[in-house]
């Protein structure tokens, strides 16, 4: 915290005039005793030096909170704010740093609160550049630093000490405690639960997996990106979240400024976000730019839906919807929950009288609560079990569709939580939930197993003590239910259908065109080779040779826009039609780790391509080169995104594309480190008959799988076994063939590998260095699963990505090779 004290130093020694212009950004840094701001004065802020941060009155509801906010995005990103939960202040109210060192709002009414408790009276305060804004004693120390206070949000160069924890918003214009936490845990996990609930494992909808064994860690955001998971006692880096700019920008002199955050949102998900600052635009904070998350499903937040109702994605956005039998305890808040609205028939002998009752099947609904009842059993006898279990309740079976033998039926009473619907899954699942024929009003005396706390997490939550007031309100809404919801339910229905023949219709355009995912139909630009030529300034700069030909940087829209320009040059008689068409073809994919084409060239014998630009070079590079390599963790992720991409290319599109170049020079890397497949699909193009004895293509013999030289079909298997070169020299950080080793035995490195694997030796042998023993065996089983010379050996990218990530088991690989290379 020493630095602190010289940073204040430094700020009040800048000339006034560095400051900026605006007159919010004249403001000294020091506050000093007796200073004051309020909504109603000219001054209802104090800024940071640099004019990034402010803190003071912001608009909230009706009135003013106070809080420390980032300037100049569109909506003032509340960064910060003070006693959040309390209700805003009118434009009445006074802050002030007074006279007794105490920071004091007072209010309207003359009540006064305290903002900062210090033990010790505070001479000044400060808002720093970094966000931080602090309060000192006589001796220039912080007493007291908002810093130590996070409400949702950390920034650069702050923690989240173990045991502390950030709440989410109630939404993006309320900033007082919402609905989800993120725990850094005593135990060294970092974990996200809704409020309100034991913060047991089966709460928990993500955790970063890190265990200290008895020491503490902290997550920690570095200045440039970086969002680590530290152990305390030694101060070393456990798991990175983000890989972070790499220190690639030159904050150093104080030119660049780069603003990243952490922050809970309101939907659950934990979210890095980067802040470019636009130099043009008076050097104000841009807005947002989101460089990581902690899940891509909003639907798999547990509790962003209440008990009895399931979460389904419409429109890419989240939505609430209740199990059959139920009603929403308040349609306007459609997260709240929903209530059984049928009554119990009573139990007879252990057993339902079944006449009162049916069951309701759905498809793909999943739900994360533990059952009371797990046994294996046909569909039909776990329908049964549960309508004649008196337990009001549901089932959810699991289909397995290897073996129905393992069949299993889970059990669940109300009220239940965490239910979703989920197409995405490589296990079938039905739900029936159990219906009541008997309309609840009938019946009031009947609504003992209604569960008293029935509304979810949330500050809007009132604890309905009374059963009697519980009473009558349903019946009143059961009367207006039953109304409209027959209604609401009909228009429902209709929307719903509109809606699956609208995804249809995409589905069939994208079917035909190329690739699933993509909700826009970006038109691929058509450049003249005058335009190429000029946004190149004549073919300058080159930034690589492929094989296929050389790639120049270039700029378009009048240099706002950067771009890689490269130029086929042995492109083989292919007829213009043909080229367009696989152009358009390849356009379409859409994913976040492939490179994306923008548009292309095709005049006269010239063909060129234009490709988003990537601005920190290729795997190879990284891999190589650099004198330091990739951390492990940053290597791992790296080998996942490349597996994601190519199985989008395999899977995702109707006719699979098959990259057949896969290797770590068409692996770019972007501003965020993130992986990216380039030249997709060229090669496909260049050769449009596959099963052709391969000539022409030089330099990346090691990574061609062996039915290239047998004149066999060629399959997306051909990628497969790519992909597992490059996923071994991922790990070990060198070439596949390297001649300057140690040993003559390391000269290949699949095999090499397979020695050392198949003698238990990896980590002995200095296999991946830097890695852990668990991940590294299981990259290098997957490694060499890839390499088979078999091709029907090898598994599905798709496989290669659920191995990866942990979720199936891979058996031992064989000996890749019946032949020795
Ligand atoms: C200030 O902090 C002390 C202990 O740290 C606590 O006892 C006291 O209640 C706090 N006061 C307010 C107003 O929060
Ligand atoms: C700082 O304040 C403390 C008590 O608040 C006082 O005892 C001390 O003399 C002060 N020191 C200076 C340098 O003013
Ligand atoms: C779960 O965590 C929250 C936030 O720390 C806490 O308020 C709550 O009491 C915890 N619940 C239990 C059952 O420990
Ligand atoms: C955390 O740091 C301590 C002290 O250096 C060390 O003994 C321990 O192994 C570290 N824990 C982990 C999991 O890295
Ligand atoms: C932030 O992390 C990156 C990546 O590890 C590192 O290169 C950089 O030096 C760090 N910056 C600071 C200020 O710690
Ligand atoms: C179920 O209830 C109906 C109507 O009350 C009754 O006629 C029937 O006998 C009951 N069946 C059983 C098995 O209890
Ligand atoms: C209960 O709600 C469902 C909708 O979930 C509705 O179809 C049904 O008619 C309602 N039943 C009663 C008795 O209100
Ligand atoms: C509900 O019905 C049971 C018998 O079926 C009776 O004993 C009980 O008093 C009733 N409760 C109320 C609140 O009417």
């Amino acid at each position: 915290m020493a630095s602190n004290s010289t940073a204040t130093l430094f700020f009040l020694l800048l000339p006034i005039s560095f400051l900026g212009v605006t007159s919010q950004q004249k403001h000294s840094a020091q506050i000093n005793l007796g200073s004051s701001i309020s909504p109603r004065s000219l001054r209802s802020s104090w800024s940071s030096p640099s004019g990034h941060f402010e803190f003071g009155f912001y608009h909230e509801g009706l009135g003013f909170k106070i809080g420390i906010w980032l300037v100049g995005t569109e909506q003032n990103t509340v960064v910060w704010t003070a006693n959040r939960d309390d209700p805003p202040v009118t434009s009445n109210a006074i802050l002030s740093l007074h006279q007794s060192g105490k920071l004091l709002l007072r209010t309207e009414h003359g009540q006064e609160k305290i903002i900062a408790n210090t033990t010790y009276p505070s001479t000044s305060a400060s808002m720093l550049d970094s966000g931080n804004f602090v309060l000192y004693n006589n001796h220039s120390h912080i007493i007291w630093e908002s810093f130590q206070y996070p409400t949702d949000t950390i920034l650069g160069d702050q923690l989240l000490s173990a045991g502390k924890e950030l709440f989410s918003s109630l939404s993006d214009t309320d900033h007082s405690t919402g609905r989800f936490h993120l725990q850094m845990q005593l135990d060294g996990n970092l974990v996200l639960y809704p409020i309100n609930t034991d913060n047991s494992s089966i709460d928990a909808y993500w955790s970063s997996e890190t265990f200290g064994n008895g020491f503490k860690y902290h997550l920690y955001l570095n200045h440039t990106g970086l969002l680590a998971i530290v152990n305390t006692t030694s101060s070393e880096m456990v798991r990175s979240l983000s890989l972070g700019g790499g220190g690639s920008s030159s904050s150093e002199n104080g030119q660049k400024v780069e603003i990243y955050r952490a922050t809970i949102d309101s939907d659950g998900i934990f979210r890095l976000y980067y802040h470019g600052v636009d130099d043009k635009n008076n050097g104000k904070a841009k807005n947002a730019v989101m460089v990581w998350k902690a899940l891509n499903n909003p639907c798999e937040v547990q509790g962003f839906c209440g008990i009895n109702s399931f979460c389904a994605i419409f429109d890419d956005q989240p939505n609430c919807l209740c199990i059959p039998g139920s009603d929403f305890v308040d349609l306007n808040q459609k997260t709240l929950g929903c209530l059984r609205n049928y009554s119990d028939e009573g139990c007879v002998y252990g057993r339902e009288n079944t006449t009162f009752y049916s069951m309701e099947k759905m498809e793909n609904i999943m739900w994360g609560d533990i059952a009371y009842m797990e046994a294996s059993m046909s569909m039909e006898e776990c329908e049964n079990s549960c309508l004649e279990d008196c337990n009001r309740g549901a089932a959810l079976f699991k289909q397995d569709e290897e073996d129905y033998e393992s069949d299993l039926c889970l059990k669940q009473k109300l009220p239940l939580r965490y239910l979703r619907r989920d197409f995405d899954n490589s296990i079938t699942t039905t739900a029936f939930i159990k219906v009541g024929k008997k309309d609840e009003t009938t019946t009031i005396n009947g609504t003992n197993s209604v569960p008293t706390v029935l509304v979810p997490p949330g500050r809007t939550q009132q604890v309905i003590t009374s059963k009697i007031v519980l009473i009558q309100i349903l019946v009143l809404v059961i009367a207006f239910v039953i109304f409209s919801f027959v209604s609401l339910a009909i228009s429902g229905l209709y929307i719903f259908k509109i809606r699956i023949l609208r995804y249809k219709r995409l589905g069939e355009i994208n079917g035909q065109m190329g690739c699933s995912g993509d909700d826009e139909l970006i038109a691929l630009r058509v450049f003249s080779y005058n335009e190429l030529k000029k946004a190149t300034d004549g073919f300058k700069e080159e930034l690589g040779k492929g094989s296929f030909g050389a790639v120049y940087k270039g700029v378009l829209n009048r240099g706002r826009k950067l771009v890689a320009v490269k130029r086929l040059e042995k492109l083989i008689e292919e007829g213009e039609r043909e080229f367009r068409a696989e152009m358009r073809a390849i356009s379409r994919t859409n994913h976040k780790n492939l490179v994306r084409l923008m548009g292309y060239c095709a005049e006269d014998s010239k063909r060129l391509l234009v490709y988003e630009y990537m601005s920190n070079g290729s795997l190879a590079d990284l891999l190589f080169k650099q004198a330091k390599r990739p951390d492990w963790n940053s290597r791992v992720r790296i080998a996942i995104d490349v597996a994601k991409g190519i199985n989008y290319l395999h899977e995702q599109c109707r006719t699979p594309i098959i990259h057949c170049d896969v290797k770590p020079q068409n692996i770019l890397m972007d501003d965020f480190w993130n992986a990216k497949i380039s030249d997709f699909g060229l090669a496909k193009l260049l050769m449009p008959d596959q099963t052709r004895t391969f000539t022409g293509i030089r330099g990346t013999r090691g990574y061609l799988a062996p039915e290239w030289e047998k004149n066999t079909p060629i399959s997306v298997k051909a990628d497969v076994y790519s992909y597992g070169i490059v996923l071994l020299e991922i790990i070990c950080c060198r070439r596949n063939l390297e001649m300057n080793v140690p040993t003559i035995d390391e000269i290949v490195l699949s095999c090499w590998i397979y020695k050392c694997f198949a003698s238990r030796q990896l980590y002995k042998r200095g296999v991946g260095e830097d890695a852990d023993k668990e991940t590294l065996e299981k990259m290098v089983k997957v490694g060499l699963w890839c390499i088979q010379d078999e091709p029907v050996l090898r598994p599905s990218m798709k496989s290669v990505v659920l191995m990866l990530e942990g979720i199936t088991d891979i058996a031992s690989p064989p000996c890749p090779t019946s032949s020795s290379i």
